[in-house]
C-alpha cells in the first residue's frame, strides 16, 4: 500500500536549525511571517557541537532585538581586550579603548539553546531528524520542500526557502552548476579544541603565535576553558591523551601563562579544519543563502557564527518586506549588501590566519616578515586599532 504524504503551506520554509535558521526563524516571527524549520538532526545533536564562543557586539544587539538575550547579558562575559603572544611575551590589544566596542564570550550552543526555548515557548515548529530534504521550483513563484519524518512522506508549499544549512547542507548543492560562483583557500592545518572545566588561564583570550605552531586559550565561563592548537591535516584526535594536548599547548604559551594553566579531564575533544569559501550569488529566485550555507572562514577571527547572525539579520527585515507589504526591493540587494560585508571578514579573517600560524612551506624570509609584522601591530596605533575594529565587528551596512 503506498504510504500517506502530508502537504501544507507556510511562507518561508528555513532549511537548517543552526543558529542562522533559528534566529532567521525567531526574527520572522516577531515580523508577523509564518516559517517552518527542518533540521537533519536531533535537537540534542545540535546541541552537542561545540563550536564558536565569541559574539561581535552587533551580534549581541541582533539577539537583543530578537527577545533571546535575557541570558546573554547576564551570564555572557564582556571582553574589552585580547592577548597577542608571541616571542615569549603578551601583548593586549585593547579593544574598548580603540573602538569603543567589546565582544562577548557566551557559546554557539548557549546562543542556540535560548533561541530553541524562545521558539518551543512561542509553539512554533521545527521538525527534527528530517531526511531527504529537497527543492523544487526555486526558480519560479512556487517553490515546494519536500522531506521525510517519522517514516512519511512530506512536502511544504511556500512562498521562500531559506538555505540555512551549513557548508554540506542541500540548499547551496540545489543550485545548478553555472549558476553559483565559488572561491576557495584550503589551509595545510587544523585546529585541535579541549573543552575542561576547569579555570580559564586568563581573564583575556590569548592568541599565540610560536615556533611550535598556533594556539589559543578561550574559555565558555569562569568555571570553563576552551583550548585549541594548531595541528596537522592528518592528525588523529584518538592520539591526542589530554596529557599531551596540555604538554603541547604549555609548550606555545609564555612562561607565565604555563604556569598558571590549570588541566582537568576535557569533556569535549575534536579536529576541525581550517578552510576560507565564499559561494556568490546568495540569492537564486526564491531561494536565499545565508551563515555556512554561503561561505566559511577560518575560526582565527571568531567571524563564523557572527557572518551568519549578519546575514540573518539582513534576510530577516528583506523576508519581512516581501511577505508582509509585497516590497521586494531589500531582498533584491540583499546577496550584494551581504556579499560586501561577507568579504571583509574572509580578509580579515585570512589575514589573522595567515599572521598567526606556522605554515608547512614558510621560509626564513616569510618569518621575519610575520615576526616584523607582530611587532608592527602591537606598537602602532593604528594597526592595533585596525584589529580591534574588525575583532569587534564591522557595521552591519558598509
Ligand atoms: P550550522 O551551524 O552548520 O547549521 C546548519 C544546520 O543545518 C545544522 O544543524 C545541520 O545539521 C543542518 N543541515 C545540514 N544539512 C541539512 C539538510 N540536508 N537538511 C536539513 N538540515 C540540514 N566559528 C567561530 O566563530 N569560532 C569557532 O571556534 C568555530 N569553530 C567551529 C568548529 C567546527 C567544527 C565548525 C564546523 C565550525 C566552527 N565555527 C566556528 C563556525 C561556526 O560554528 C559557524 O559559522 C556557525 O555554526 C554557522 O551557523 P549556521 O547556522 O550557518 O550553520
Ligand atoms: C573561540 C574560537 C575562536 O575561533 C576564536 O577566535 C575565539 C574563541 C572559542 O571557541 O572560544
Amino acid at each position: 500500500m503506498p504510504e500517506a504524504s502530508a502537504s501544507l503551506r507556510t511562507q518561508v520554509v528555513i532549511v537548517g536549525a543552526g543558529p542562522a535558521g533559528l534566529l532567521l526563524g525567531q526574527l520572522l516571527a516577531r515580523g508577523g511571517v509564518d516559517a517552518l524549520i527542518l533540521e537533519r538532526q536531533s535537537a540534542d545533536y545540535v546541541l552537542g557541537r561545540i563550536r564558536a564562543g565569541v559574539l561581535e557586539q552587533g551580534s549581541v544587539e541582533v539577539l537583543g532585538e530578537a527577545g533571546v538575550g535575557q541570558r546573554l547579558l547576564a551570564e555572557g562575559l564582556p571582553h574589552e581586550g585580547i592577548e597577542l603572544a608571541f616571542d615569549g611575551q603578551r601583548h593586549r590589544i585593547d579593544l574598548a579603548a580603540l573602538t569603543g566596542r567589546r565582544v562577548t564570550v557566551y557559546g554557539q550552543t548557549e546562543v542556540t539553546r535560548d533561541l530553541m526555548q524562545a521558539r518551543a515557548q512561542a509553539g512554533l515548529r521545527t521538525v527534527y531528524e528530517a531526511t531527504d530534504v529537497s527543492l523544487h521550483g526555486f526558480d519560479g513563484n512556487s517553490p515546494v520542500v519536500r522531506w521525510r519524518a517519522g517514516g512519511r512522506a512530506h512536502e511544504a508549499r511556500c512562498d521562500y526557502i531559506a538555505g540555512c544549512d551549513g557548508f554540506h547542507g542541500v540548499a547551496r548543492a540545489s543550485v545548478p552548476t553555472g549558476a553559483l560562483r565559488t572561491f576557495e583557500r584550503v589551509y595545510p592545518f587544523g585546529w585541535l579544541g579541549v573543552l575542561c572545566d576547569t579555570p580559564p588561564v586568563s581573564d583575556e583570550l590569548i592568541y599565540a603565535n610560536h615556533p611550535r605552531g598556533f594556539a589559543l586559550c578561550s574559555m565558555r565561563s569562569r568555571t570553563r576553558s576552551r583550548y585549541y592548537v594548531q595541528c596537522g591535516l592528518d592528525e588523529r584526535v584518538q592520539d591526542w591523551s589530554d596529557d599531551r594536548f596540555f604538554d603541547e599547548l604549555r609548550s606555545r604559551l609564555d612562561a607565565e601563562a604555563a604556569e598558571r594553566l590549570v588541566t582537568g579531564p576535557s569533556i569535549e575533544k575534536s579536529i576541525a579544519p581550517l578552510r576560507s569559501f565564499v559561494a556568490e550569488p546568495m540569492r537564486f529566485g526564491r531561494l536565499l543563502l545565508a551563515g555556512d550555507a554561503a561561505h566559511i572562514v577560518p575560526p582565527t577571527g571568531a567571524k563564523g557564527l557572527n557572518l551568519a547572525i549578519a546575514d540573518v539579520r539582513n534576510l530577516a527585515r528583506a523576508l519581512i518586506a516581501s511577505c508582509r507589504h509585497g516590497d521586494e526591493a531589500d531582498l533584491e540587494t540583499y546577496s550584494a549588501r551581504s556579499l560586501r560585508r561577507v568579504w571583509k571578514a574572509v580578509r580579515f579573517s585570512w589575514w589573522m590566519t595567515t599572521l598567526m600560524h606556522r605554515f608547512p612551506e614558510t621560509g626564513e624570509f616569510d618569518q621575519r616578515i610575520q615576526e616584523a609584522e607582530l611587532g608592527y601591530l602591537v606598537g602602532s596605533r593604528a594597526a592595533s586599532t585596525a584589529l580591534a575594529e574588525n575583532y569587534t565587528g564591522l557595521p552591519f551596512e558598509n
